[in-house]
């Protein structure tokens, strides 16, 4: 195996999982990888493990470095299967290494494992000397369990960040700056995780702001080193936790017998006359977090939806569950779609959108049967409406 060492005496020791395409609902085409990182110093240490059907190659990769007994502490950022999974088969081996984490990372740790473990519980702001080398350790909770913790290894300026920062991305590669498309996939990760801790992203932030951070190594994905690649990420997070967005609108829509789908363009075609940026997702064919990427940096949201059974067709109920679990922020919206012989589905398309934290800006539009050319008409009139008050705000 090629050792990869991110700074001297600094190890990527973790795992790439090349197949997985949905990680717990969030589809993942382009694999994951689960970052473990070894420190060698006087003392030594291993930070995180990996998904437990992972085990082995990561503990390879140490043993290419180290003899694992002669590991001194294996520091827990995060409770998750995908990080902690490993740490029963890790710790048979590491027979004089303490577990550091957290005190609702060792409850966390307790409840998955049932092994009573060695603890060193750490605080906000405590240090850790290995030797040449000191930790520091920078509670991050609900970024994104509450047991969430950063470490920072002072001297060589490395922030390890957890699940913040990272990526979706299977590679042979270990640093951002070796692969293209690396953002869209940071944003897809940050809008379909993240998202809903956003409050928490900004505290952490604040945490860090007079913290010279050189590299950022995440618990997933590709490695941040290069230092306009650091604060383009970190910029990034800080415009995204803000709910900062730009003249864009999304048409999210599906349809039984096209006639919603006849409004949803007709609403496109609209908004394109104001020359502002739209896109359109039938959500029979589109993947729900590729829209939620979306989401990130559009400034509404069109919601289109015929009435079946007096409410939302499914699909666009099960969108809307999901967006309203993620809080998207500074969001503004509205409803639209076709009916029988009763209404009902803008007005529980209303109700989700209020719950998930979007600013209803117009009352939706709903058509009987199929709209025809003068109902088109308004659609039309309805988007350019919407763009023009897009455009006036913030
Ligand atoms: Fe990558 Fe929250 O686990």
């Amino acid at each position: 195996m090629t050792k990869v060492e991110l700074a001297s005496g600094i190890y990527w020791v973790g795992a790439i999982d090349w197949n997985i395409r949905n990680f717990h609902g969030y589809t993942t085409p382009h694999g994951t990888s689960y970052n473990a990182y070894l420190i060698i110093d006087e003392k030594i240490a291993l930070i995180d493990t990996v998904k437990a059907p992972f085990a082995q190659e990561m503990l390879d990769r140490i043993q290419e470095i180290v003899a694992l007994k002669d590991i001194d502490y294996l520091i827990s950022n995060h409770v998750e299967m995908d990080h902690s999974g490993s740490m029963p088969e890790t710790m048979r081996h590491m027979t004089r290494a303490l577990v550091v984490t957290t005190a609702r990372g060792k409850e966390g740790l307790l409840r998955y494992h049932k092994i009573d473990w060695p603890f060193m519980v750490v605080k906000e702001g405590m240090e850790l000397s290995l030797g040449r080398q000191k930790l520091q350790f920078v509670e991050a909770p609900m970024l994104h369990w509450p047991d969430n913790m950063l470490v920072y290894l002072k001297g060589q300026r490395i922030l390890f960040s957890s699940d913040a920062f990272g990526q979706h991305i299977a590679s042979s590669y270990r640093y951002a700056d070796e692969v293209s498309g690396i953002i869209p996939e940071a944003a897809k990760y940050y809008a379909n995780i993240v998202m809903p801790y956003a409050s928490m992203v900004l505290k952490a932030l604040e945490k860090l702001r007079d913290t010279k951070v050189d590299i950022i190594a995440p618990s997933h994905g590709l490695i941040w080193r290069k230092a306009q690649d650091t604060e383009t990420i970190i910029g990034l997070y800080a415009d995204w936790s803000q709910g900062k967005a730009k003249d864009k609108i999304l048409i999210v829509y599906d349809s039984m017998w096209q006639s919603t789908e006849k409004m949803a363009k007709a609403l496109l075609e609209g908004i394109s006359r104001e020359g502002v940026e739209v896109k359109l997702f039938n959500l029979s064919n589109s993947d729900r977090s590729d829209i939620i990427r979306e989401v990130l940096d559009s400034k509404a949201i069109l919601i289109g939806s015929p009435t079946l059974n007096r409410g939302l067709f499914p699909t666009v109920a099960g969108f809307l569950a999901y967006l309203k679990g993620l809080r998207p922020k500074a969001k503004l919206g509205t409803a639209f779609g076709s009916y029988g012989w009763s209404a009902g589905a803008v007005k529980a398309a209303y109700q989700e959108m209020k719950e998930a934290g979007i600013e209803v800006i117009e009352s939706g539009l709903e058509i009987p049967y199929v709209p025809d050319e003068e109902e088109l008409k308004k659609c039309i009139a309805f988007g350019e409406k919407i763009a023009r008050d897009i455009k006036t705000r913030g």
